[in-house]
């Protein structure tokens, strides 16, 4: 069984397809009038999710590179001059088949591409499903800093088809892990409770009703980068020795203990913190030995987020919120907690 999860956003919204089997709904989210497909794509993903794709479309098929370094302004230029070969016009279709770094990257060239075409995404990692594939962000890393060019481009509709996380590696379940205890802190849910198609949906559900508030981000959407200032930053200064969803879970710890520091939260609070993220969620909040926090305040500076001084998504007596202006005595206190040099 699937389940159909709504992002309402106007005219532009779209279906979430979440379940074992979605991918045989992939010709519903296809546009009848597409006559050409180009999918983006990895190595070693799965080839035959082309097979369900209508028979009508020409197929044309696009690798990207695996590591991070890829996500970059020349893949884009690539794909964009692969694309012209392919003949892809303004009505046709990009399809991104993989985990958060090719949606990303396929909905950047999707909205750059005869300055912006149809794009659908099929996610295979629980990241993707989760985080990476909805809400329409898109883009590529810049040397200074992740996602700095990049785009607001939602997608005509979204696979998560759960029979890809049979083989999905561990790193990567618990990489899956960290996004989903962001959004435990975000709604107090305790989406382990949930089978794994119930809990992908669910996700599917506060992000999606989140993003339909706030598409934007003129402001509540910015709680869904809870533990993602400091995450991003330990991402870059770790070279990506630390994964995103990894990092995510340590940045949620850091802003526990800043959240405290600026005595906006109490002990109880960090500690509960540290029961969901470390006992309930599985994750670790070591920082990767040699990674220092001049280094790491330094790549925060280039945050999107950072308008005025260093800015984090924290938790308080209103909930989770935005907080500009951070000082550098209450940054000190929450490092020397995780112990970073
Ligand atoms: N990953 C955060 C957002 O989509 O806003």
């Amino acid at each position: 069984m699937t389940r159909r999860v709504r992002v309402e956003l106007g005219a532009r919204s779209y279906d979430v397809v979440v379940g074992r089997g979605a991918i045989r709904e992939l010709a519903s989210l296809i546009p009848t009038d597409a006559k050409r497909v180009a999918i983006v794509t990895q190595e070693g993903l799965p080839a035959e999710i082309a097979s369900y794709l209508p028979t009508s479309v020409l197929v044309s098929r696009h690798v990207i590179g695996k590591s991070e370094e890829h996500k970059s302004m020349s893949t884009i230029e690539r794909l964009c001059d692969e694309f012209a070969v392919a003949g892809l016009t303004r009505n046709d279709l990009i399809v991104g088949i993989g985990g958060g770094m090719v949606t990303d990257v396929a909905g950047f060239a999707a909205a750059s591409w005869h300055r912006g075409v149809r794009v659908v995404h099929v996610s295979t990692t629980l990241v993707g499903m989760i985080d990476a594939a909805i809400g329409g962000k898109t883009g590529v890393n810049l040397r200074a800093g992740k996602n700095l060019v990049g785009a607001y481009w939602q997608p005509s509709g979204v696979i998560c088809d759960t029979v890809f996380l049979d083989s999905l590696p561990e790193r990567e379940q618990r990489c899956g892990r960290g996004e989903m205890a962001k959004y435990h802190f975000l709604t107090g849910d305790d989406l382990l409770a949930l089978d794994l198609d119930a809990r992908i949906a669910r996700c599917v559900q506060i992000k999606a009703e989140i993003v339909g508030s706030d598409e934007r981000e003129a402001g509540r959407r910015a709680i869904l980068n809870y533990g993602h200032t400091l995450g991003h930053a330990l991402e870059i200064a770790s070279d990506f020795a630390l994964a995103h969803g990894e990092s995510v879970a340590v940045g949620m710890m850091f802003a526990a203990h800043l959240a405290r520091a600026l005595g906006r939260i109490d002990d109880a609070r960090v500690e509960h913190h540290r029961k969901v993220i470390v006992d309930h969620y599985g994750l670790s909040m070591s920082v990767p030995a040699g990674v220092r926090r001049d280094q790491l305040v330094e790549l925060m500076h280039h945050d999107k987020k950072a308008v005025d001084g260093l800015t984090f998504v924290l938790d308080g007596v209103h909930g989770i919120e935005t907080v500009r202006g951070v000082e550098m005595s209450a940054l000190s206190s929450a490092f020397t907690a995780l112990s970073v040099p």
